[in-house]
């Protein structure tokens, strides 16, 4: 595993492990109500840290005995493979795609209850898979079986799938790589998503340097 990327594991008394806590129970607080909650991490552009915060958020939210489900839904530039260490063999294409189960394609983390669902093969129409009705189906299976669901996802600004995905899921949280995120395009970022009725549930100041 990339230590770096892991710091809310191998760091957990850090300002940064302190910083997704705050941002779990915000979460947790915003949806109350809700047993089983999906949530996409996404940015206006490449880079600002979605992977990053998405494994964070992950880790600090099964260090408190949730199972979770993280999912790398960034078809364009697929990375949680590469930031567990994993090969990313059968993953979320295959199981839309029906060449292999749930089950068979998700990898056990060493962490908590944390289990990572790769990118699997890319294909050559990511936006179609992600709006199909077997992602549709795929939601609603895993909020059966897990507690919280993290996507990771592309920027929002560059395609159409994380509109597609943030529509179906129960809240976005917003990934900004502080001092660097331009404001206009944060708030299109934010304006794209409000079109789709997501519920922003939070931004991330990621201090990127
Ligand atoms: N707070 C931070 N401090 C130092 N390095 C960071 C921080 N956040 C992210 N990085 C590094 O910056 C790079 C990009 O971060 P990350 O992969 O999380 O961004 P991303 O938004 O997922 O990118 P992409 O749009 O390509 O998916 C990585 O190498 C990551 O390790
Ligand atoms: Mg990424």
């Amino acid at each position: 595993m990339t230590k770096r990327n892991l710091v809310s594991y191998t760091n957990p008394g850090s300002q940064i492990a302190e910083q997704f806590r705050t941002i779990r129970t915000n979460i947790q607080f915003l949806s109350i109500d809700q047993k089983h909650k999906t949530i996409i991490m996404t940015s206006p552009s490449v880079g600002e840290g979605k992977t990053t915060s998405a494994i964070n958020l992950a880790i600090s939210i099964s260090q408190q005995g949730e199972r979770v489900l993280l999912v790398d839904a960034n078809l364009r530039s697929p990375s949680l493979h590469t930031s567990f260490n994993l090969k990313d063999s059968y993953g979320l294409t295959d199981v839309l795609m029906g060449r292999t189960s749930l089950e068979e394609a998700v990898f056990q983390t060493q962490i908590g209850r944390l289990e990572v669902l790769t990118s699997g093969l890319i294909p050559p129409n990511p936006t179609e898979l992600i709006g199909s009705r077997a992602m549709n189906y795929f939601i609603n299976d895993v909020k059966e079986e897990y507690d919280t669901i993290i996507f990771d996802s592309p920027p929002v600004l560059d395609t159409t799938d994380t509109k597609l995905l943030a529509g179906q899921c129960d809240g976005v949280v917003m990934v900004l790589n502080s001092g660097k995120t331009d404001r206009e395009k944060a708030a299109e970022a934010n304006r794209l998503l409000n079109l789709v009725r997501a519920k922003v549930l939070g931004v991330i100041l990621n201090q990127k340097e």
